[in-house]
């Protein structure tokens, strides 16, 4: 693992112009940058073409859809030239096989690095009762570490974790490179927004955390590359054990 920049900024913003504000402040700080649903609506694909030519992007789309599209779909991601995107693992395994197969294809005719692909087990908003009312009578723990390996199964990269599953998911999975992403992270000082379950920086690298999704305590703070360097600083302590 590189150095301390594992900090994936999530450019959760309304409009091209803030997000290109935002990658242009921060980009020697961080690892890559995410674009997610409601930034990819409003600004499309013009914009992460655009931002993938300098700097790594993790396209967070969450594709669930049948073998086909997904592939498809995620032939269209490694034309933009991401980085990193991701894939609901309740697809199933047909659909994460097609398109790890599609993908890999096309970068190899086309002489590109492929993109790592990522599995989203359950979502972190999900609970128990969530998993019941779609008819999955377990816990939401054994629902993520089950999915987990199948994602690994499949060929993925990775899942996206809360940190609080990110142990029990490395201790889980038999391949050690197996990338562990989690969003939920807030450093010391900061609100807890509207995320229940919260890690700080150290903790979630202690956990196994190989990159931490962070918004808004970076894009709140008074001095984004300040607070950046902070979190940066905090990782550093924690590999440093
Ligand atoms: O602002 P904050 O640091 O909470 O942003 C976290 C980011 O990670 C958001 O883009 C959110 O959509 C995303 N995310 C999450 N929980 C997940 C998956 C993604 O918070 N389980």
């Amino acid at each position: 693992m590189r150095s301390n920049k594992r900090v994936i900024v999530a450019l959760d913003v309304e409009t091209s112009s803030e997000a290109l504000e935002l990658v242009s402040d921060l980009r020697d700080e961080a690892a890559a940058f995410k674009i997610g649903l409601q930034l990819f609506t409003a600004a499309g694909p013009d914009l992460v073409r655009n931002i993938a030519t300098e700097n790594q992007v993790f396209l967070d789309l969450k594709f669930h859809d049948i073998p086909n599209t997904v592939a498809k779909a995620g032939v269209e991601a490694a034309r933009l030239g991401v980085w990193m995107f991701n894939v609901h693992v309740a697809g199933g395994s047909e659909m994460m096989r097609k398109t790890v197969a599609d993908v890999t294809d096309f970068c190899s005719r086309e002489n590109r690095r492929r993109p790592l692909i990522l599995g989203v087990t359950v979502l972190t908003s999900s609970d128990a009762n969530t998993l019941a009312e779609i008819g999955i009578e377990r816990s939401t723990d054994a629902q993520v570490i089950d999915l987990a390996n199948l994602a690994s199964d499949c060929g993925l990269d990775g899942v996206v974790a809360s940190p609080a599953e990110a142990a029990r998911i490395r201790a889980a999975v038999d391949n050690k490179e197996f990338l562990i992403v989690t969003p939920g992270v807030r450093p010391k000082f900061a609100t807890n927004d509207d995320q229940k379950r919260v890690t700080t920086p150290r903790q979630a690298i202690l956990e196994g955390s190989d990159y931490l999704v962070i918004g808004r305590p970076i894009l709140q703070a008074k001095d984004r590359v300040a607070e950046l360097r902070t979190i940066r600083e905090e990782i550093e302590s924690a590999e440093n054990g």
